[in-house]
C-alpha cells in the first residue's frame, strides 16, 4: 500500500471530518475492492429461481444454481477491462463436491474457451472459500465453468479483485455512420485486434462521403493516447487521412471536436499509437473527410485517466 496523507484541516470547517488523500489508492483498491459487485452476471441455465446474481449479493444464505446439464457456466461481465490479481469462490453449504473440476477463466471473449485459465478447483469443502491468484490477467469477463456432462454449478459468492486496465474503450458504446454487412461498430472495441479473424474482427462503414465511427466512453477522460489497428486482408490505404477527434460535443456527429491526430497511414494489420496529450472528452470520433471513403477499424484502444481525478 502506498503513502496515506491525512490533512490537518477538517474537510467541513468546524467539524472533525478530515479529508483522506491516498498516494496510491489504486493499488490499494485493487487488493481490497470486489470489482465483480459492479458487474452484470449471467449463467448457462437457472434452476428453481437461483439466478446468477446470487453470487454477487454478499449473502452466504443464497447461491446460484444451474440445471443438471453439459458444461454449465457462470459469468460476470465487469463492464470494463481489469488487470485481475485474484478471484475468490465460496462454495455451497451442502453437496460441495459438485464444484470439483470447475475452471476459472479471465478474458475478453464471450466464447468461454477463448479466455485464459486462472485456476481449477480440484476440490472445495462445503461453505469453504478458495482464493486463486490470476497474476494480473487482463479481461472484462470472469467465467466459472464445469466441463463435462451431467454437471451442476452453484456459487454462494464470487469475488474479482484487480485494477482497471489501461484500455478505456472496452465497455463504451460505439456507433458508425453506416455498416457494411456484419462489420458492426462494436467489432472495433471487442478487446482483440482482429487479426486472427481477418474479416470478422473489424468494423466497417460503406463506401460513402465523410464516414465516421464514434465511441462514447460514458465518462470524461483525459486521453493520453489512442491506438488504431488497421485491416490486414486488403486495402490498408483506405485508413489514410482519417482524423481522430476527442471532446464532449455531438455536433456534426462529434466531428467538430478538437483533433488529436491525423493518420497518415498504417501498414496492413499493424497498430499505431497517437498521442493526444491533454485532450479531455467523453467522445472519440474517427472520421475520413471526402467522397468515396470506407472507414474500417480492427481495434481502437483509448488510454487515459478520468478527467479531474488522476488517481482513478
Ligand atoms: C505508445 O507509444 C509510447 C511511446 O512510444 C509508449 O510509451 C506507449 O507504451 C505506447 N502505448 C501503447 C498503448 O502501445
Ligand atoms: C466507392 O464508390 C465509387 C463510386 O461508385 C467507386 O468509384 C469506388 O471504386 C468505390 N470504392 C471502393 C473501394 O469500392
Amino acid at each position: 500500500m502506498g503513502v496515506v496523507y491525512w490533512s490537518a484541516r477538517p474537510l467541513v470547517p468546524g467539524t472533525g471530518v478530515h479529508l483522506l488523500l491516498c498516494g496510491m489508492c489504486l493499488k490499494f483498491d485493487g487488493e481490497t475492492r470486489n470489482v465483480a459487485l459492479r458487474g452484470k452476471s449471467s449463467q448457462s441455465s437457472t434452476y428453481a429461481g437461483s439466478g446468477p446474481e446470487c453470487a454477487l449479493d454478499g449473502s452466504l444464505n443464497s447461491w446460484t444454481h444451474t440445471n443438471d446439464q453439459t458444461n454449465p457456466w457462470w459469468r460476470v461481465d465487469l463492464l470494463k477491462v481489469y488487470r485481475v490479481n485474484r478471484v475468490t469462490i465460496t462454495n455451497r453449504p451442502s453437496l460441495g463436491s459438485r464444484i470439483n473440476g470447475a475452471v476459472i477463466r479471465i478474458g475478453n471473449f464471450l466464447d468461454i474457451y477463448s479466455n485464459t485459465i486462472c485456476g481449477v478447483i480440484s476440490t472445495l469443502g462445503n461453505s469453504a472459500t478458495a482464493t486463486f491468484s490470476c497474476g494480473g490477467m487482463v479481461g472484462r469477463y470472469m467465467v466459472v465453468h464445469i466441463p463435462g456432462s451431467r454437471k451442476t454449478l452453484s456459487l454462494v459468492e464470487a469475488g474479482v479483485y484487480g485494477t482497471l486496465a489501461g484500455n478505456r474503450a472496452i465497455g463504451g458504446a460505439s456507433i458508425q455512420s453506416s455498416t457494411s454487412a456484419d462489420w458492426i461498430a462494436e467489432k472495433a472495441i471487442d478487446g482483440n485486434r482482429g487479426l486472427q479473424q481477418l474479416r470478422t474482427g473489424c468494423s466497417s462503414t460503406l463506401n460513402e462521403t465523410n464516414p465516421w465511427w464514434r465511441l462514447d466512453l460514458h465518462d470524461v477522460y483525459r486521453v493520453s493516447e489512442v491506438v488504431v489497428t488497421n485491416r490486414k486482408d486488403c486495402c490498408a490505404e483506405q485508413i489514410n487521412g482519417a482524423e481522430i477527434h476527442i471532446g464532449n460535443s455531438l455536433e456534426n456527429n462529434g466531428i467538430n471536436n478538437p483533433i488529436c491526430a491525423v493518420i497518415p497511414d498504417i501498414p496492413a494489420g499493424e497498430s499505431n499509437n497517437y498521442s493526444c496529450d491533454g485532450l479531455d472528452g467523453r467522445y472519440m470520433i474517427i472520421h475520413i473527410p471526402g467522397d468515396w471513403k470506407i472507414l474500417t477499424l480492427c481495434e481502437v484502444e483509448v488510454y487515459g485517466y478520468l478527467a479531474g481525478n488522476s488517481l482513478l
